[in-house]
């Protein structure tokens, strides 16, 4: 790195304490609502398995390698998105305008926020409702789809469970991040692994046809995958790696510079894929038992769950545990998504931590509020035609995610060349970020206009 380029390095705020704890970081950053809400709908949306083969290309082919070209731009350049793509740019003599990838990952991270933090916290107050049915309270949930319907047209209650989130998440945001995050994953990745591994268990032992669920997951069937699939495929694969967002440029800027890069992406991302088909796996064992369609969209496990947790034995209990589980995967992704955004304002303000988590809150708690007012009927704002929240899924993860993954591959495929190249398997992940990615934008874009 040259004398420039280390002045430039904004002072990452401490260290992880092992690698391990980057894995579990990074793990509890990429594990959230995409795992347990988003990837079980869009595989029901796509007919099942061909779409899962389908992205698990994307996965391999441009998830990976984009993942490890982010955390390595964050270890060269620090945690604070446009200063670690200058610094980067400046290293290797190209232009200091790479910088705004990083300014276009950090806004999209907030609009990411401010309905992310809306969808945690229904699943809080679904978990709320579980754990007082499970010990005898509440009122059974007689018509899913009906409470459903109460609890987004209650903008009180959703404000009150936003509250919580963005609270919540300052107070580790606004902590030294590595030991913020530290601190929660400690004890809520063993308890997420733990409730994770029952559910399924549960799952495989109470369904009556297990193989059913594995084999709609495994077998593919491309009549059912629409052209707009791959899109969706694409865009899902960087969500689910909080890749395009710099989520792992900032993570990647605490570790430490010996570290095997390719091993421990190639961990996380295992992490998260396990997670994402095990989730499937609980998410249609459950709908399949009650006969539910799996192509019901977005209200899959805050309708269709419910139905199946009222019917079945120790329903409540398991309700409970798989709200639970869902919202501890949800609450780490929020302080990820937190952290990105408090960096960019530090570093575009001249803000100390505290004060940019602060700003980070308020924004989250005032864009989930026009979210909610949108979603509640109370200000039934539309975007492009599509309602609010609906709207901001579909740009962020099928628009611009797609668009700075991309831009993420080529900076990373020029200015990380020489140090890509002797990594293992060097060559390929060169050829995935230099020629595969815009490639497969091409082919996003191709297939939104089919
Ligand atoms: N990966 C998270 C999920 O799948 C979302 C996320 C994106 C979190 C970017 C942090 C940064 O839910």
């Amino acid at each position: 790195m040259t004398t420039a380029a280390s002045a430039l390095k904004a002072p990452a705020a401490g260290s992880w304490s092992s690698r391990l704890m980057f894995v579990a970081a990074a793990a509890g950053s990429a594990v959230g609502l995409g795992n347990i809400w988003k990837f079980p709908y869009i595989v029901g949306e796509n007919g099942g398995g061909a779409f899962v083969l389908v992205y698990l290309g994307c996965l391999a082919l441009l998830g990976l390698p984009i993942l490890i070209a982010e955390i390595m731009i964050g270890r060269r350049g620090g945690d604070r998105p446009s200063t670690a793509f200058l610094a980067a740019a400046r290293a290797a003599g190209l232009s200091g305008r790479w910088r705004l990838v990083g300014a276009l990952g950090a806004t999209t991270s907030l609009l990411v926020l401010s309905f992310y933090a809306v969808i945690t916290g229904w699943v809080l107050l679904y978990g709320f409702d579980y754990a007082a049915l499970a010990i005898g309270q509440g009122s059974e949930v007689l018509d899913s789809e009906a409470h459903f319907s109460r609890l987004t047209g209650d903008a009180r209650a959703q404000v009150f469970a936003l509250l919580i989130v963005a609270s919540a998440a300052f107070a580790f945001s606004a902590r030294n991040a590595a030991g913020g995050v530290e601190a929660i994953m400690r004890w809520m990745g063993p308890a997420f692994a733990v409730l994770l591994f029952l559910l399924a268990a549960y799952t495989a032992l109470a369904h009556p046809a297990p193989f059913d669920v594995v084999r709609y997951l495994l077998a593919p069937d491309f009549a059912a995958l629409k052209p707009a699939a791959f899109g969706e495929a694409v865009g899902h694969a960087f969500f689910t790696l909080s890749i395009g967002l710099c989520g792992m440029v900032v993570y990647g800027a605490y570790l430490d510079s010996n570290a095997s890069v390719p091993t421990l992406a190639l961990a996380v991302a295992t992490i998260d894929t396990i997670v994402s088909m095990l989730c499937a796996f609980i998410v249609f064992g459950v709908a399949f038992a009650t006969g539910a369609d799996p192509a019901q969209g977005p209200g899959l496990i805050f309708v269709i769950l419910p139905r199946a947790f009222s019917a079945m034995p120790f329903g409540h209990v398991v309700g409970a545990a798989f709200f639970a589980a869902a919202f501890m995967a949800a609450f780490t992704s929020v302080i990820a998504l937190a952290i990105i955004v408090s960096r960019a304002i530090e570093e575009t303000f001249g803000a100390t931590t505290r004060v940019a988590s602060a700003i980070t809150a308020l924004a989250t708690l005032s864009g989930g509020t026009v979210v909610i007012g949108s979603v509640s009927g109370a200000a039934p704002i539309r975007l492009f035609g599509a309602p609010l929240l609906d709207a901001l899924d579909a740009i962020t993860s099928s628009v611009l995610l797609p668009v700075s993954g991309i831009l993420i591959a080529v900076f990373a495929a020029r200015a990380l060349a020489a140090e890509i190249r002797g990594l293992p398997f060097g060559r390929a992940l060169l050829f995935c970020l230099r020629w595969v990615a815009p490639l497969a934008l091409c082919g996003v874009a191709a297939s939104r206009l089919l």
